[in-house]
């Protein structure tokens, strides 16, 4: 159990600036808004996570529609199926004009971008924001990604990270390029800033090679507070050294744990405080105010999947072409050494269906992938719901959780309106927003 009993749950919302949420279907709901091109869609959500004392609602990305099932991007076109991506600058910067204390993550990767560009964006968003900006650092995925930026093919999943290293320093030297107090802006004397207090950063690294300074005085919070979602060996060395949320998919709180506290032995390793990781898992959670219609509610939403969503996205998260085998035809120990892209979710299905060599159908029913199984689901009344949530948080499996929503803003609205109130009765979750910046509202030290 819990050894501090006014330890409080953090609480991420997971959002896509998309025509879908993480659950492709979602965007088939009835109730779902289509305004996704809008402005006013992620400002609702943005308010709406703001009253439920969210701390952060971030945003995931891909630089590239769906195209591996079939070697073609006409199915996930047709189906609706993570189509639509759009640039999230402008969607972060709108959601922070909406909102005073929500934290807002933008997901930028260290594959596709350079150093200068990110580390100017996200000192710009945290000015604007004061202090709220918080970037999640990804490496991308597939060679569909690579091709939109003139790249065959995607890097190898240990050279991704080692790009990341360099990239990481770098931006982190250029984000320290101005000191704090540099910027005097003394009209009588006409002095700006004290040339003393702003340097050169000269990053010679094997990928990168940035001279500084930077042209964004140094951000309210140093540095965007960075999430990072490293599972395997190479990512979680990574999480380590940088991280500091850490957003996982574990479908039992055991595993959950076993991955906490090894990244916060790692940590401590890497010479960094335990406590400057935090560790929330993904989870669905449909509630309504009697188990039958929470019951009623979830067997609705399972009903907007179809078996082409699945298809399309193990296409894409294995980088290999589901559509060129019949489904029931065990797939050979060669088929399945090619895959690349997320080795967790191979084991995963190896695990649960039992065999060694899985057939598509096996894919499709045990990954979960493009259904609401993909992730752990909480669902019942508030209460039931608060339940199971609790049951992580105090066997320290998680420091929080990050919400998926089954459909747009309603997932949103019904934990807050249902949920929080019940967290904050059994004082898992704080009822107030703490003055200043992000980190100080999760509690991080200022780098
Ligand atoms: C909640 C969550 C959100 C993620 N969002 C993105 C994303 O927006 N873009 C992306 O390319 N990868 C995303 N990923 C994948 C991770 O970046 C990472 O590749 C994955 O967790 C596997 O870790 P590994 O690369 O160490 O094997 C996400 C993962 C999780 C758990």
């Amino acid at each position: 159990m819990a050894d501090n009993p006014d330890r409080k749950m953090m609480m991420v919302a997971f959002l896509q600036a998309s025509n879908c949420s993480n659950y492709t279907g979602s965007w088939r709901h009835p109730e779902t808004d289509p305004g996704f091109m809008d402005l006013e869609f992620y400002q609702n959500i943005a308010t709406t996570l703001e009253r439920g004392k969210f701390h952060l609602a971030f945003i995931d990305d891909r630089l590239a529609m769906p195209s591996r099932f079939g070697d073609s991007f006409s199915d996930a076109v047709e189906n609706g199926i993570r189509v639509v991506k759009l640039d999230l600058v402008p969607v972060i910067t709108a959601m922070g004009l909406a909102t005073k204390h929500l934290g807002l993550g933008a997901t930028y990767s260290t594959t596709y971008y350079s150093p200068y560009h990110v580390a100017r964006l996200f000192a710009s968003l945290d000015h604007f924001t004061k202090g709220r900006a918080a970037w999640n650092v990804v490496t991308s995925l597939n060679d569909s990604e690579a091709q939109n930026f003139g790249v065959a093919e995607h890097l190898e999943h240990d050279d991704r990270y080692d790009v990341a290293d360099d990239f990481l320093q770098a931006t982190a030297e250029l984000w320290n390029s101005w000191e704090d107090g540099a910027v005097v802006l003394d009209k009588p004397t006409g002095r700006f800033a004290d040339p003393e207090k702003v340097h050169r950063v000269d990053y010679d690294g094997e990928w990168f090679q940035v001279r500084g300074p930077l042209t964004v005085p140094r951000p309210p919070q140093g540095q965007p507070v960075m999430i990072q979602a490293g599972q395997s060996e190479r990512g979680r060395q990574f999480a380590a050294r940088w991280g500091e949320l850490l957003f996982v998919i574990y479908s039992t709180p055991e595993a959950c744990k076993t991955y906490r506290d090894d990244l916060r032995r790692r940590t401590a390793l890497a010479g960094r405080d335990p406590n400057a990781v935090r560790v929330a898992p993904a989870v669905y959670v449909v509630v309504d105010e009697t188990p039958e219609k929470a019951q009623q509610k979830l067997k609705f939403i399972e009903n907007l999947a179809n078996q082409t969503d699945s298809l399309t996205l193990l296409s894409e998260v294995f980088n290999y072409d589901f559509s060129q085998h019949p489904v029931d035809e065990p797939l050979s120990d060669e088929i399945l050494a090619s895959m690349t892209g997320l080795r967790g979710f191979l084991d995963r299905v190896v695990e649960l269906s039992g065999t060694p060599n899985p057939s598509v159908n096996d894919f499709i029913k045990w990954s979960g992938r493009g259904t609401l199984r993909e992730l752990p689901l909480f669902t019942g009344t508030p209460a039931q719901v608060v339940d199971q949530m609790e049951s992580w948080f105090q066997a320290e499996a998680c420091d929080g959780f990050v919400l998926a929503a089954t459909h747009m803003p309603g997932a949103y609205e019904d934990f807050v309106n249902l949920v929080v109130p019940e967290l904050q009765l059994r004082g898992l979750f704080r009822e107030e927003y703490t003055e200043g910046t992000l980190r100080d509202n999760l509690g991080f030290v200022r780098p």
